[in-house]
């Protein structure tokens, strides 16, 4: 008999799959769908934690009534506004009039620009406590992680802690609801490294703030259910912090992107020399984008996850490939820190790209690594040894003991 998944005995998870959407955000690729996670507890007073999209309202729905049969629902606590989470709040409250809603400040300025609600609040603050029966919340401000109002609710009773989108992944949930179900940990943790490449990216120093304010209250925690993704139990827990502090900290792999654009083929012939030239000297990971194939989640995600940075590009029209400036806008966006970057380029009559490739070191902050080539037309026999140096110098770098 079918029966709504549960987190624990009066804990419902009433999340919904969304495989339809082609990008989220608009942006980024969803080749296993996403889940948006809501969460129900049971108790004298009846709480829902988040809704989902819009979109998805009427089954999300449909999960509360088959849960509350009939009762009704009292408090809806937000931990993030974003539409994906908060889309289905205005067609709550108009299902269930007597709802309060709990928030912080920022919560409420959204609340009211997103769906006109002004009445029926209760504001809280970092610490603050609620009880709705057996249970007891406590609230613990997430602020930009990655959207101002974001918090986090702990239940003390059952030692469940929900963190909106933080510990939260791509991929819908394909039947399993816990990380101790998972067939294939280590391919889900590499979404969730996509996950926050796209999504959290550029707050890692506000991640590592939510994650100090975690360890501060001593948290004890059997299940944290994030907004997307698999609910984790301490047996994946450890794993999935350990990354996060990671990627917040912008700490990387001793491996290289080689990311490139290239109209006819020649800016491609470096990168493969630059490419060999990293594998002969001992690099071990080496991962060539062409940006104008390469899906710019994947090639986000791997720039996060290794050290090494090397951009090419034709030049066109006097400036960058423009698929390459798109590129590079991300990662500024992103405030991605503490890479080793070097650069590549070709022209025709007038060069410009390597030009402006070289100053994006200095303008993030990153380590400039030996001398920039530049390819004229197909005269590659003329770069050749220039380009192998390139990547011999970057592998070196990379290999030097640290610190
Ligand atoms: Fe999943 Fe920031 O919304």
């Amino acid at each position: 008999m079918y029966q709504v998944p549960q987190i624990t005995d009066s804990i419902y998870y009433v999340g919904v799959n969304d495989r339809m959407k082609a990008l989220f955000e608009n942006m980024w690729s969803l080749p296993q769908g996403v889940a948006y996670n809501a969460y129900l507890i049971v108790d004298e007073q009846t709480t829902l934690i988040d809704t989902v999209d819009v979109c998805y309202s009427d089954i999300f729905f449909h999960k509360l009534d088959l849960i509350l049969q009939g009762r009704p629902l009292d408090y809806l606590i937000i931990n993030h506004m974003e539409p994906d989470h908060g889309g289905s709040i205005g067609l709550l409250r108009k299902r269930y009039p007597e709802l309060k809603i709990v928030g912080n400040k920022k919560t409420f300025e959204m609340l009211r620009g997103f769906h006109g609600i002004t009445e029926g609040l209760h504001e809280v603050k970092n610490g603050d406590a609620l009880s709705i029966g057996g249970h007891e919340f406590s609230f613990l401000m997430a602020p930009m992680v990655h959207w101002p109002e974001v918090m986090f609710t702990y239940e003390q009773r059952k030692r469940v802690l929900f963190t909106a989108d933080a510990f939260g992944s791509f991929g819908a949930l394909d039947g399993i609801l816990r990380d101790s179900e998972l067939g294939d940990r280590s391919a889900y943790l590499r979404e969730m490294e996509r996950y926050y490449a796209c999504v959290i990216g550029k707050y890692g120093p506000f991640v590592q703030k939510a994650l100090a304010n975690m360890d501060k209250q001593g948290l004890a925690i059997d299940h944290l259910c994030p907004a997307h993704g698999v609910v984790w139990t301490p047996e994946g827990f450890g794993e999935a912090r350990r990354l996060y502090d990671r990627l917040s900290r912008f700490e990387a792999e001793d491996g290289v992107v080689i990311l490139y654009g290239s109209m006819y083929g020649n800016t491609e012939q470096l990168a493969d020399v630059i490419a060999q030239s990293l594998s002969a000297a001992g690099i071990k990971r080496i991962v060539c984008h062409n940006v104008s194939k390469s899906d710019p989640s994947a090639i986000l995600a791997d720039i996060f996850r290794y050290r090494g940075l090397i951009i090419g590009s034709p030049t066109y029209c006097g400036e960058l490939f423009t698929p390459i400036a798109n590129l590079m806008n991300l990662i500024r966006i992103r405030d991605v820190k503490d890479r080793l970057y070097t650069a590549f380029g070709s022209y025709t009559w007038a060069p410009a790209a390597v030009k402006k490739l070289i100053p994006f070191a200095e303008e993030m902050k990153w380590e400039f690594v030996g001398e920039a080539v530049e390819l004229k037309m197909s005269e590659l026999s003329s770069v050749l040894d220039l380009s192998w140096a390139l990547g011999q110098a970057m592998a070196a770098r990379l290999l030097a003991p640290k610190g």
